[in-house]
């Protein structure tokens, strides 16, 4: 039995929930990472500009997708081409997976919060983080030895995210953001000013906001920033599908993206100056450039947060709390929306009731991720997967939409094109289309051809190839023969 489709009570319980959705741990942990990775300055404008070019327009075109037929993405997509509801499902798997390892790093944030009283991590962040709390193992292999630390923190972040979704729409996903979102704002922006007001942050935001060409002319900063800009969007792996189906029928959609696009880009970009600034003041107490200060990588926001904060005296305790109270609250929401793209996707297929959707799918994703990331992989476990599945699962899962709707089914577009002009202000033109049709593909048609061919050829960074295959390859796997098998299924 199945309730009839719930609404959001306003369009700005909407947007809020579409900015509690984008808002997460891409923006303050994978942002900052990811940047000082790819050349800090180097990597602004390739993120602005894939932004512009293919961030938004799917962004709109995911809204059109699940606002026109009020479905999750199976039956959405179905509606609009053949073999649309296959790709439905590949995108409900994506968020099958992403939900396994965001649980794991929402965790550490949380574990974090505790550690910051008193900096629980002493005198060597990198090694508290690896060694002592996660117990990386040092097998390059499978090897799911229990952390028992680990275990019922991850066990609480499954509950609370399981307890806001029976809550449902309006008053569990929609709710928990109104509280979470206001929330975040005050953490997010005393931590920024705090940030800016240290010695040598200037030189952060100097290596944050300079361009180096000579990087940008390197194609891996290219496709990291294209990688992250729909992750961060949370478009391309049906949230946006998902959440904008639960709009009422006459609602601005195009208003309601630029909001929640500026949104997110605006946070992403802040956290960006905080940390940078940050950085810049651990560059100039040790007198080194800011790019030499601290190893990137995965691990940047539980090390070099850390650091900063051991090194501030006075007040360190404080602003250890808001950076990870502020990581924690943008992420739980998130997590929330991940995980409803599966549970709808169930409820509108097979008429599930919410509680059975919640306890079934739920359950089952929580089991598999406490068993995964309670072990000594955590770490490398939570980098591979994101790694393939970001790259090849969500900016697969936006190109086919866009092959699918854009290039085989033209009409299609221009209906979705004029569903949104009927009710939203700002409207879309034949720029869209074309920008969707060319440009759009053109650069995830790239990116993932070349993300397929260097990790065929070159694999993962050093992780083993037993890793990658059962973890990188595999989630990939997964995800295209659930998606193939659950697309046989008869509705009810
Ligand atoms: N959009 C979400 C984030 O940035 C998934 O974390």
């Amino acid at each position: 039995m199945t309730a009839t489709r719930e609404n959001w009570t306003s369009r700005s319980g909407f947007i809020i929930a579409a900015i509690g959705s984008a808002v997460g741990l891409g923006n303050i942990w994978r942002f900052p990472y990811v940047a000082y990775d790819n050349g800090g300055g180097a990597f602004l404008v390739p993120y602005l500009l894939a932004l512009i070019t293919a961030g938004l327009p799917v962004l709109f075109l995911d809204y059109a997708t699940g606002h026109r037929s009020h479905n999750s993405p199976p039956k959405a997509y179905r509606a609009l081409f053949k073999g649309g509801e296959t790709l439905g499902w590949w995108q409900v798997c994506v968020c099958l997976v992403v939900a396994l390892y965001y649980a794991s790093v929402l965790t550490w944030a949380g574990s974090y919060i505790y550690f910051s009283i008193g900096q629980a991590w002493g005198s060597d962040p990198e090694s508290f983080f690896f060694n002592t709390y996660l117990q990386t193992s040092q097998a390059s292999g499978f090897d799911l030895q229990f952390v028992s630390h680990l275990f019922w923190p991850i066990v609480g972040i499954w509950a609370l995210t399981l307890i806001i979704l029976y809550g449902g729409v309006k008053k569990g996903v929609e709710l928990s953001n109104k509280i979470f979102m206001p929330l975040l704002f005050v953490l997010f922006s005393i931590l920024v000013i705090q940030s800016l007001r240290l010695p040598g942050a200037v030189d952060g935001l100097n290596a944050f906001f300079t361009p180096d060409w000579s990087a940008m002319m390197n194609y891996k900063v290219w496709l990291a920033a294209c990688g992250h800009t729909f992750f961060s969007l949370s478009v391309g792996f049906g949230i946006m599908v998902t959440y904008s189906s639960y709009l009422k029928p006459k609602t601005n959609l195009t208003g309601s993206g630029l909001i929640v696009g500026f949104a997110n880009a605006s946070t992403e970009i802040l956290a960006g100056i905080g940390i940078f600034a940050a950085l810049g003041f651990m560059a100039h107490a040790a007198d080194k450039d800011v790019q030499d200060v601290v190893s990137g990588g995965i691990g940047l926001a539980f090390i070099a947060f850390p650091k900063i904060i051991s090194s501030l005296g006075v007040g360190a305790d404080l602003f250890g709390l808001l950076f990870f109270a502020s990581l924690f609250v943008a992420g739980i929401s998130s997590m929330v929306s991940i995980l409803e793209v599966p549970i709808a996707a169930m409820q509108d297929k097979l008429k599930w009731g919410r509680c059975k959707a919640v306890s079934i799918i739920g359950g089952s994703s929580a089991l598999v991720s406490v068993i995964l990331f309670s072990s000594v992989n955590a770490i490398k476990l939570v980098d591979i997967i994101d790694h393939f599945i970001n790259n090849i699962g969500i900016i697969g899962g936006a190109l086919l939409s866009i092959i699918g709707i854009a290039w085989f089914k033209h009409s299609a577009l221009r209906e979705l094109r004029d569903h949104v002009n009927r009710i939203s202000t700002l409207q879309l033109g034949k720029g869209w289309d074309f920008t969707l049709t060319v440009i759009t593909s053109l650069i995830l048609l790239t990116t993932l051809s070349m993300t397929i061919f260097s990790l065929l050829r070159n694999g993962y960074e050093s992780y083993s190839m037993s890793l990658q295959g059962i973890f990188g390859w595999g989630s990939v796997l997964f995800c295209a023969v659930v998606a193939l098998l659950l697309s046989k299924m008869k509705d009810r």
